[in-house]
């Protein structure tokens, strides 16, 4: 089935603030939207992957919080966000003074989600759903990365593929709410936050979340 994707993410979202980032709206899914209790086998029928772009993860939530409350990691740099998803971290490295923002991610339905929500913020943000970790890392200055440590197969790639970008002289900052595959070894945390997220999310009311860089 061919879905219009902007259409099918109006249809199943609503405008709302992620409550640890009040001053950034996005396209969000909850209980009064209709996907939010369909089962992953019901979304895969539509042609849907899960819908990570229809949440705002703790670590995207905390990576943004940083940016926003510390402009200076992000004004009149080239900020790159790895697994966008609904595109918060660049929406924030942009609000921040960001000269560009780029989010990738290999979901086709996050180009639009990120298209929409950049718009409702005022902000520019760019889009590819190339899978970067295919090669090197795109010219920026910075890397920001929100919750990416949640399977196994993808953090080891991904965290490989940012510790040669940060040889490389890039910024690299993740935000992780202790994902089972998350190393924090070596890395500088730089921040703590507290999360508020939902029990159907994440079987807590609230997340332990922080803000690593890459020495
Ligand atoms: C838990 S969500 C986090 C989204 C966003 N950063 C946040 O914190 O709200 C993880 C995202 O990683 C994306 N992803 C998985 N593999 C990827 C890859 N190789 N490159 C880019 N994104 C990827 C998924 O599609 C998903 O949108």
């Amino acid at each position: 089935m061919i879905l219009d994707r902007p259409a099918f993410i109006l249809a199943n979202t609503r405008l709302q603030t992620p409550p640890h980032c009040p001053e950034i709206q996005l396209h969000l899914a909850d209980e009064v939207t209709p996907i939010w209790r369909m089962t992953e086998e019901a979304l895969s029928e539509i042609g849907l992957p899960p819908p990570f772009w229809a949440f705002a993860w703790a670590g995207g939530q905390a990576v943004a919080r940083y940016v926003l409350d510390h402009p200076e990691v992000v004004a009149g740099k080239r900020v790159l966000d790895f697994a966008t998803g609904s595109g918060l971290v660049a929406i924030a490295a942009m609000r921040a003074g960001a000269l560009s923002a780029l989010g990738s991610d290999v979901d086709a339905f996050c180009g639009p989600a990120v298209a929409l929500n950049a718009a409702v913020n005022g902000v520019e943000v760019a889009f590819t759903a190339a899978d970067l970790l295919d090669g090197p890392a795109p010219d920026v200055d910075v890397i920001l990365a929100g919750d990416i440590c949640y399977e196994q197969p993808l953090a080891g790639r991904v965290l490989a593929w940012l510790t040669a970008a940060r040889a490389e002289g890039r910024t690299v900052l993740i935000g992780d709410p202790m994902r089972t595959y998350f190393p924090r070894e070596g890395l500088v945390h730089l921040a703590e936050y507290q999360v508020p997220t939902t029990r159907e999310l994440e079987d807590f009311e609230v997340k332990r979340t922080s803000v690593w860089a890459f020495p």
